[in-house]
């Protein structure tokens, strides 16, 4: 049976380096027909380079990358490259990739495919800004009901903010893009820093990685190693949170989550709440549910399946 059909929207950036290495490690279970990238945490040019980078490195040379928007769709570009250091991989090594990106823009390439492809087939799996596929729909509205469903890493109800106290980075880098998607109708997932938070590579968890040796793996234990240094020294101070790894773990054991059903608004205007998720639990026909919210995850369980799958890779 041919794995779900999924393209990744990210922003490579660190854990979308290890999302995309987990995602890459199982094409039975994820047909990851295309990564689209965007500017988020780097440059747009270097989110692109890196996705690349990526693809090679998990030995899919053959998934076509294809280089987003490198602004947010109307404020003005905010970057996280002292979390993910000024290459955006951390201190990986990293050299010119063999192949670049494909000559189609991202939300070309996006609105294409989705109406090339056979009406709810394709997964969107986007770890970063929504600033792509928010702009595939303002161009192409009809694209909304043809998408499966989209699972994203972003918000924050519970938990506050990472990058302002009331927002979180991917939705605060591109609020005006997220308020887009959470209006469009498409089946939406949004698993915020509320399970992002539970799911953190304390130290007993990274040493499970030094048992495989795989030049993904020891790859992965040196990107999680960097945010475990990273957070202590400007972060939150804890071990660090495996973000966008979350959205990838879902896909392939939704067990390992609670989601709770809501009605999701974005703040696209309060300079002090810029980005800012209003998560109501209490629907109502002035409150519309519009997305399943990530309350709940199992993190012993999740990190039993990210050495699984990192096991995958000979
Ligand atoms: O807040 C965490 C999110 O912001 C993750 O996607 C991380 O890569 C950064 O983009
Ligand atoms: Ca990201």
């Amino acid at each position: 049976m041919p794995g779900l059909p999924l393209i990744i929207d990210c922003d490579p950036g660190v854990d979308d380096a290890v999302a995309l290495l987990l995602a890459l490690a199982v094409p039975e279970r994820l047909d990851v027909l295309a990564i689209t990238t965007v500017a988020g945490n780097v440059g747009g040019d270097l989110t692109a380079r890196n996705a690349c980078l990526l693809r090679e490195m998990a030995g899919r040379a053959g998934i076509p990358v294809f280089a987003g928007q490198d602004r947010p769709l109307v404020r003005d570009p905010v970057v996280a490259d002292h979390f993910h250091g000024v290459t955006g991989l951390g201190d990986l090594p990293v050299q010119p990739p063999a192949r670049g990106p494909e000559p189609e823009p991202a939300v070309d390439h996006l609105v294409r495919v989705l109406r090339a492809r056979p009406a709810g087939e394709i997964t969107l799996a986007v770890t970063g800004p929504m600033t792509n596929l928010a702009e595939a729909l303002r161009r192409a509205p009809d694209i909304a009901p043809r998408i499966r469903q989209v699972v994203a890493m972003g918000g924050a109800r519970r938990e506050g903010g990472n990058i302002t106290a009331s927002a979180e980075f991917n939705i605060h880098a591109d609020p005006d893009a997220a308020d887009i998607v959470a209006r469009s109708g498409v089946e939406l997932v949004l698993l915020g820093l509320d399970v992002t938070h539970q799911v953190t590579a304390t130290p007993a968890r990274r040493a499970r990685l030094s048992g495989l040796e795989s030049p993904q793996a020891v790859a992965v234990r040196q990107l999680l190693d960097f945010s475990a240094r990273t957070e202590a020294e400007i972060g939150m101070g804890g071990p660090p949170p495996m973000h966008d790894p979350c959205v990838i773990l879902w896909l392939l054991a939704p067990g390992l989550f609670r989601l709770r059903s809501c009605h999701l608004a974005i703040e696209t205007r309060s300079p002090l709440t810029l980005g800012h998720t209003a998560v109501e639990f209490r629907t109502s026909d002035r409150h519309p549910q519009n997305a399943l919210w990530g309350i709940e995850a199992d993190a012993d369980g999740a990190f039993d399946l990210i050495c699984d799958l990192l096991e995958r890779y000979p």
